[in-house]
């Protein structure tokens, strides 16, 4: 890794690890030297300035991206807009935009999460191994991303096309920015049903929490039929939620017959 790299790493594991401490609870820094309480004056603490408080001089994200989505007209027109919105960090520390993979006229389209390492490097989503397993879990109902038939085709693009730094999942004012890209993503692929696997994307499309309360349960979401199910990732890891997700598979099966 040259020096660049190390320093952007280093950068990124810094910013982790203050979002945990964060996240923990711990709402002040160490000082060299103890402060006694007892001697400050009693003054109102003044208001920290948040990454939420709104700023009427800042350029809104939400609203830029929206413009930027409403005009493309196909796919190539979105991948562009996508790979030139500039105002998701995220995209700073990635190498590639991962915008999708599969045929477009496919009846299902997989809404995954954000790129890991391997999406990252080639551009494409679900190419690692849970990638490799979720190729797997369709081809067992007759359904893959290099069919060109669209009855036997599936359609996979993640709810972020930038990797998070150590595999953080997106936070929510990320996702909503990337969220009028993912609305026009599916009105142009214009699917019969959306599979959403894991929390982000579940949340992304639905304001739920949940993935494991909420898989199987068909709901709606941007005026489509919405199928959450598990994670591959988390299959790789908890093996016995397969079978769940082996009754979900069969759920769209039936859905798409
Ligand atoms: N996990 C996702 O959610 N998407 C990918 O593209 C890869 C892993």
């Amino acid at each position: 890794m040259g020096i660049a790299a190390d320093i952007a790493e280093d950068w990124h594991a810094a910013l982790a690890a203050l979002a945990w401490e964060v996240e923990a609870g711990a709402d002040e820094t160490m000082l060299d030297a103890p402060v006694n309480r007892y001697d400050l004056r009693a003054e109102a603490p003044k208001p920290l300035a948040t990454s939420a408080a709104p700023d009427p001089g800042r350029t809104d994200p939400v609203a830029t991206a929206r413009a930027m989505a409403e005009q493309a007209q196909t796919l190539d027109a979105l991948r562009e807009a996508i790979t030139g919105f500039d105002l998701c960090d995220l995209k700073k520390g990635a190498r590639n935009t991962v915008f999708a993979d599969g045929n477009p006229k496919a009846r299902v389209l997989i809404l995954g999460e954000a790129p890991g390492a391997e999406e990252d490097r080639e551009g494409r989503p679900f190419v690692g191994r849970a990638g490799q397993l979720l190729d797997r879990m369709f081809a067992a109902i007759g359904l893959s991303r290099t069919s060109p038939d669209a009855e036997h085709a599936v359609y996979i693009t993640n709810v972020m096309p930038w990797r998070p730094p150590a595999n953080r999942d997106p936070d929510p004012a990320e996702i909503a920015m990337m969220l009028p890209f993912v609305e026009r993503h599916i009105a142009l692929v214009d699917p019969q049903v959306i599979v959403v696997v894991g929390n982000t994307s579940l949340f992304a499309l639905t304001g739920a929490k949940g993935i494991l309360r909420a898989r199987g349960n068909w709901s709606q979401a941007f005026g489509k039929p919405l199928l959450p199910m598990t994670h591959p990732a988390y299959l790789l890891r908890a093996p016995a939620a397969k079978r769940e997700a082996w009754a979900d598979l069969l759920s769209l099966q039936a859905r798409l017959r």
